[in-house]
């Protein structure tokens, strides 16, 4: 089927991309004009569908449609902000998908009993400031006001970035939202990953969201000289990362449902004729299991532990960031899963190892995603892409779960 809603999508997506600090990159940070800039263009959009629009003490967006019989609503909606060199996708099609259905149920003439409220969060990527999900944690009410003190590389406190926004940081208490406001939450995202492309399919439906960790390890040795210290008598860190690294793969690989990667390096001193005496690096670790990851954990860490003992380094691992795995509501995602298959596609139950606003507004409400095929499974990058068939797939999904949508019974 092809009711231009396909089109529609790509081509408010692409008027989103236009919003970007660099003119040849996308690049859109939170609680930036760029930032300001989108929430304006995305408010206009959801003015255009009658909706009220405001914009909270965190910076997040909302648009809210009045049901004709139910205040509470059901929440759909993605973040805004993104990486550096981004893909268009990640975030604005969690918006603009439900604008885009939203404008076609009321071209329809069809009235909803039940409210709906659509967002755009401020923060998901967590690129600009150290932390991450500040719009959703701010709405479920989990996010501590000491954070608004942690700062960007230009010493920009978020209090402060929330008062040049236009926002008084004082007032962030008041982004936060009642169980009792929301039937539950529904994010539309495209999948970062390659299994709906392989089982060929456009959409999917996520089952949980990957708990994950971050770490800063640093393996100390002796800084020496390239040139006088014969193999058997060095201290060298680089080459004991390097072990820890591939160590740190092989027990990754070794669990079914463990990631681990190693994004960033940095050896000392940095000279090429200067035996490394200390090597600095990243592990990202997750697991749609969190006593899995836990597991993981305490594998690479004694591995470390063995591998600097027998080469008589030393080491240190700081645990950087930590959020728990979620399991997206069951009968949430009984009703999106039958919206897919209402819809005409076989269902595709897959976990998502990137991480989402919905693992935030679990603490507020029943959450389900809809993923949505991604091209190559490249994401996070600026080839990222989905085509317009697909996007027109999850925006009939999205209509068929929003006609169809019936209200739990135990009102939250
Ligand atoms: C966000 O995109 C993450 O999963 O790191
Ligand atoms: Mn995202
Ligand atoms: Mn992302």
């Amino acid at each position: 089927m092809n009711t231009g809603a396909g089109e529609q999508v790509l081509k408010y997506i692409e008027m989103l991309a236009q919003i970007s600090e660099e003119d040849d990159k996308l690049t859109r940070l939170s609680l930036t004009e760029q930032h300001r800039q989108a929430n304006a263009l995305v408010g206009k959009l959801m003015e255009s569908i009658g909706m009220q629009v405001r914009t909270d003490a965190i910076g997040n967006i909302t648009g809210r449609l009045q049901g004709s019989s139910d205040q509470r609503a059901l929440l759909l909606g993605s973040h805004l902000d993104s990486v550096r060199d981004a893909g268009k996708f990640d975030g604005p099609l969690g918006v603009i998908a439900p604008i885009v259905c939203m404008e076609s149920l009321k071209a329809e003439g069809i009235a909803l009993p039940y409210s709906i409220e659509i967002i755009g969060f401020c923060d998901e990527e967590g690129v600009r400031f150290p932390s991450t999900l500040l719009g959703s944690r701010a709405l479920a009410g989990t996010l501590d006001p000491a954070v608004l003190q942690e700062r960007d590389t230009d010493d920009i406190s978020i209090a402060s970035a929330l008062e040049s926004f236009g926002q008084n940081p004082t007032d962030i208490k008041t982004a936060q939202r009642k169980p009792d406001d929301f039937l539950g939450f529904v994010e539309v995202h495209i999948e970062q990953g390659p299994v709906l492309e392989k089982e060929n399919l456009p959409v999917g439906l996520v089952t949980a969201i990957s708990g994950a960790a971050r770490y800063t390890i640093t393996v100390t040795g002796m800084a020496g000289h390239a040139g006088t210290v014969p193999m058997g008598l060095r201290k060298d860190a680089l080459v004991a990362a390097s072990e820890c690294i591939v160590e740190i793969e092989q027990i990754c690989q070794s669990y079914n449902n463990v990631v681990g990667t190693v994004g960033t390096i940095q050896s000392m001193p940095g000279a090429g004729n200067v035996i490394p005496g200390q090597v600095e690096f990243s592990l990202d670790l997750r697991s749609s299991d969190d006593s899995t990851r836990t597991d993981a954990e305490q594998q690479i860490y004694q591995s470390i532990e063995a591998i600097t003992l027998k080469r008589q380094l030393t080491f240190d691992i700081q645990k950087t960031y930590e959020a728990a795995g979620v399991t997206c509501d069951q009968w949430l995602s009984n009703q999106l899963g039958s919206a897919i298959q209402n819809a005409g596609y076989s269902l595709c139950a897959l976990p998502s190892g990137a991480g989402h606003d919905a693992m935030a507004i679990a603490d507020l409400t029943r959450v389900a995603m809809l993923f949505v095929r991604c091209t190559d499974g490249i994401s996070h990058h600026p080839d990222e892409h989905i085509t317009v068939e697909d996007a027109e797939a999850a925006v009939q999904v999205l209509k068929h779960l929003l006609v169809k949508f019936q209200p739990h019974a135990d009102k939250s």
